[in-house]
């Protein structure tokens, strides 16, 4: 359960970072090129929302199966924080994901709300943008791609 898991989340993050980028370099690009909101654009966002929800559903998965969850019995919490890899697998990528997650779906969310295409994009490139950065500094490059 725990490998195969894991494997699934690991091949569904190149997904989720690659359709990111391209949500994001497109709002970025038509917000400052002062360029028209289209279907294509709702697709892009919409996508991108659901591949971020069904990796953080994977990572939850994940994260109870994992081995590295007993550590939290067996170090305490304090031991867990002293360890910058087990920091990072057990709080940081977890926490930072799920807050970048809940941005992806805020904007998408507002940008729904918007009536003209330069506030729509304008929306989009600001919470995916953050999102993106925040997803790409807690993956444990260490490991990862592999
Ligand atoms: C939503 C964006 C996310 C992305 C792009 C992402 C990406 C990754 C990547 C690339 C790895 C390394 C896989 C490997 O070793 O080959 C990983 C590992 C892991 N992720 Fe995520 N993750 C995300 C969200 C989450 C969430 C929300 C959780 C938990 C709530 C989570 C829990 C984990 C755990 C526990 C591991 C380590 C598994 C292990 O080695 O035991 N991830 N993640």
């Amino acid at each position: 359960m725990y490998s195969t898991v894991k494997v699934i989340h690991s091949y569904w993050a190149y997904l989720v970072l690659i359709i990111l980028v391209i949500a994001t370099i497109n709002a970025l690009i038509k917000t400052f090129g002062g360029k028209e909101y289209e279907a294509r654009d709702f697709r892009i966002s919409l996508f991108t929302l659901i591949v971020s929800h069904i990796q953080l559903l994977i990572g939850l998965v994940l994260y109870f199966v994992s081995p590295r969850f007993d550590l939290f019995g067996e170090l305490g919490m304090g031991g867990v924080m002293k360890d910058a890899v087990n920091r990072l697998y057990l709080v940081e990528h977890p926490l930072i994901n799920i807050i970048a997650v809940a941005l992806i779906t805020i904007g998408y969310s507002k940008h729904k709300k918007k009536l003209t295409s330069k506030s729509k994009l304008k929306l989009i490139a600001i919470f995916y943008t953050i999102a993106l950065v925040l997803f790409l500094s807690r993956i444990p490059w260490s490991v990862w791609p592999n």
